[in-house]
């Protein structure tokens, strides 16, 4: 069928919930997983998926239940996947400041690995792992260097950057996985930013970097089984229905092709950990126009949703695509240039300036694209205000089915 990221008519259904909600597409999301299941079997590249994107049970059981595995950043993330469906065996645990009790978590998980960021906190691994009488499976997170041309505050893999090993210390490194008796020194994981658009341009170069720093550690005599490569594939926020599955074919086939180039002979286990390109698409916030409100120069449309539901425009001025349902069901040919905005009182809650809609009157409803990743999970109760709860769409051919998730 012909996706879209927001299907149009159902809009009648929605008008009796309250706003604002978040809407998932589980049809969306399971063309999504299918895509990924299908293009990862084909390369050989194992898929972890980035809990943090969103943690919320009935997605993630989805995605456990088509047998991808797991990416966690903490204690209660890997609890979280495990409770949800994913097999330890293919549960991964990252984190620059994983704490004594996230470590013993994990440990006594069993899971496939901790990914561990630094030298002081494999020591303290090692150290946890012997008091448990358990091996740490371990990967060691590198700093490769590399410039994903994304955003400031999402880029990782620069060496100013406070995730990963850096070249300054592979010495150190390679001596102390040396000398650890308690863990088990499986390979490498990389990552090295969000929202990558560049996909060919920095994903071979982030292979080629990979295999240079394996061959260094293999000279030093470390026995390298599985190498991480990190999630980052980017979405299209300004246009999401160019492709509202993501180009997951491009991104596999570059990593696949880079490494072999790069000279893997096929003996290592390839791993991949995206979050975004999983879950953005399938989710929209839905807001209700509070207010259509006349400035001197601009017209201001407020929106029941705020900053706290969403974080992403004010805290990277991300712009995510806005439609209004209500005006594109009802009298979609005036159009008018609006500030859309929320309610909360920081003058950073934006979602759109000078935006051309529909003519928009109160009470229409306002989607705001492509929110599934990073949305829900990044939520907060500033203002003291409710937290907007999850709805899903399943169908049933055409007919949709509504179920709220508080
Ligand atoms: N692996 C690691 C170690 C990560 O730190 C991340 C994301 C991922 C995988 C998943 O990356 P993805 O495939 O989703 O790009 N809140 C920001 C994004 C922060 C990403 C943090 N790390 C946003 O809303 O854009």
């Amino acid at each position: 069928m012909d996706w879209k990221v927001l299907r149009p008519y159902n809009i009648e259904k929605l008008k009796g919930i309250p706003t604002p909600f978040y809407l998932y597409d589980m049809g969306l999301l399971s063309e999504t997983v299918s895509e990924v299941v299908r293009l990862s079997s084909h390369y050989g590249i194992e898929v972890h998926y980035a809990v943090k994107a969103n943690a919320n049970p009935r997605i993630l059981q989805h995605i456990a239940s088509k047998g991808l595995g797991a990416d966690c950043v903490s204690g209660n993330e890997v609890l979280c996947a495990l409770g949800n469906g994913f097999l330890p065996s293919r549960t991964a645990f990252a984190g620059v400041g994983k704490t004594d009790k996230e470590i013993e978590t994990a440990l006594v998980n069993g899971i496939f690995a901790l990914n561990c960021e630094s030298i002081p906190e494999i020591a303290v691994v090692d150290e946890i792992a012997g008091k448990l009488g358990r091996k740490a499976d371990v990967l060691v997170r590198i700093n490769p260097d590399i410039d994903a041309h994304t955003h400031k505050y999402i880029t990782t893999g620069l060496e100013e950057n406070k995730f990963g090993v850096s070249k300054h210390d592979f010495e150190a490194l390679a001596e102390l996985l040396g000398r650890c008796t308690n863990v088990n020194f499986k390979g490498l994981h990389f990552h090295i930013g969000s929202q990558i658009m560049d996909v060919e341009e920095v994903f071979s170069l982030e292979c080629r970097r990979a295999m240079e720093i394996v061959r260094y550690f293999e000279d030093k005599g470390l026995k390298i089984t599985d190498i991480d490569l990190g999630g980052g594939l980017g979405v299209d926020y300004a246009e999401p229905d160019t492709a509202p599955v993501p180009d997951f074919e491009g991104w596999f086939r570059t990593i696949a092709k880079g490494m072999e180039i790069a000279g893997n002979p096929g003996r290592y286990r390839i791993h991949v950990e995206p979050g975004r390109s999983i879950v953005a698409q399938c989710g929209s916030l839905v807001t209700k126009v509070l207010y259509v409100k006349p400035g001197q120069n601009k017209t201001f449309l407020i929106t029941d949703a705020g900053m706290n539901d969403l974080i992403r425009p004010a805290l990277y001025g991300a712009r995510h695509k806005i439609v209004n349902m209500t005006a594109c069901s009802d009298h979609e040919d005036d159009t008018a240039v609006y500030d859309v905005v929320g309610p909360v009182c920081e003058s950073s809650d934006v979602w759109a300036e000078g935006l051309g809609l529909p003519f928009s009157k109160r009470g229409d409803l306002l989607a705001i694209l492509s929110a599934g990743a990073y949305g829900q999970v990044m939520s907060s109760r500033y203002n003291l205000r409710d937290l907007a709860p999850a709805v899903y769409m399943d169908w049933n051919g055409e007919e949709v089915e509504l179920t709220t998730e508080a």
